[in-house]
């Protein structure tokens, strides 16, 4: 049974970090990212809750959860008091999965579904800062006190529900394709972080990197093309590229993470995602 504790002010309880796998572009790998750095986080101790963001719901799938009737979609607008007619009576316990990788290693989940595609057109006539839904849910539940790692999986679009996962995020993390067509996708998102700190609604989320994933070694122009977007990305850390690497698409099938697997042709992904683990901590605490 989930329970809540109240934040006892006396004791130093560690903030826990929300991080967020974005980019506009689709098929880039948020999810894969996603689900395995959460999983590197478990396997250190961590305790790890994944947030699934994207009304495609793939991140909730590789947990093996079925889709069910309610999920964070209600838990959103029941956290919305102007949308009183739309609440359900639907809780965070009954939302919440805990779910147990291996033995050992403990992922909880806030799954998505299909109604989160209809949350901008749901939210779009309230009076109050339709951009700080998430932000404000993710503080009513202390759900910082509650875990050291929150990881967000982003949907590939632009609008209210990107918005809102980043303005509830610490940092953001970018997958992307290096090739020519990826700068535009990086972007347009890095307009959104621009817009949102001009705002100054809430405090900006801090650039936690650039993944290139997919990086194809067997293309002559692969490494010009990388090299020339590192270029553009400025000052921001960009992380060691994952190539085209069939144990993704073996893992994923099962349901997996690289770290479930002892064999030695994963043990080169593990240390990429603990790698990331490591920077993402740094870069969160600098
Ligand atoms: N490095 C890789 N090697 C092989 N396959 C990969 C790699 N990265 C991702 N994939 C595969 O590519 C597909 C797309 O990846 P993923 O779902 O993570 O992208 P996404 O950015 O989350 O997509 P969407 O925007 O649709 O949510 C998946 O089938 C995944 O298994
Ligand atoms: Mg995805």
């Amino acid at each position: 049974m989930f329970s809540f504790f109240k934040p006892n002010q006396t004791t130093q309880t560690p903030q826990g970090k929300v991080i967020a796998l974005m980019n506009q572009k689709g098929g880039v790998g948020k999810t894969t990212m996603a689900f395995n750095l959460a999983h590197a986080f478990a396997h250190q101790g961590k305790k790890v809750l994944c947030l699934d963001m994207d009304p495609q719901a793939n991140f909730t799938s590789l947990f093996d959860v079925e889709a069910s009737d309610y999920h964070i979609h209600h838990l959103l607008i029941n956290s919305v008091k102007e949308l009183k007619a739309l609440h359900t009576s639907v809780l965070l316990q009954d939302v919440l999965v805990k779910t147990e990788q291996e033995e050992g290693v403990q992922i909880d989940l806030l799954p998505a579904g299909q109604e989160l595609s209809g949350f901008e057109l749901t939210v779009a006539g309230i009076n109050g800062a339709r951009q700080l839904i998430l932000k404000k849910f993710i503080e009513k539940y202390e759900l910082r006190s509650q875990y050291d790692v929150i990881v967000i999986d982003g949907p590939p679009t632009l609008g209210l529900l990107v918005v809102n996962i980043l303005c509830a995020t610490d940092g953001v993390l970018y997958p992307f394709v290096p090739d020519r067509f990826s700068e535009q996708g990086l972007k347009n998102i890095q307009q959104v972080v621009s817009d949102i700190a001009e705002m100054e609604i809430t405090s900006t989320p801090k650039n936690l990197g650039y993944i290139p994933n997919l990086f194809d070694i067997r293309r002559k122009q692969a490494s010009s093309d990388l090299t020339h977007i590192k270029e553009t990305l400025g000052e921001a850390t960009v992380y060691e590229a994952f190539t085209n690497k069939v144990q993704f698409g073996k893992s994923l099938a099962q349901r997996k993470s690289v770290f479930q697997f002892k064999s030695t042709e994963y043990k080169d992904l593990q240390r990429q995602f603990v790698q990331m683990t490591e920077t993402v901590n740094k870069e969160l605490h600098s």
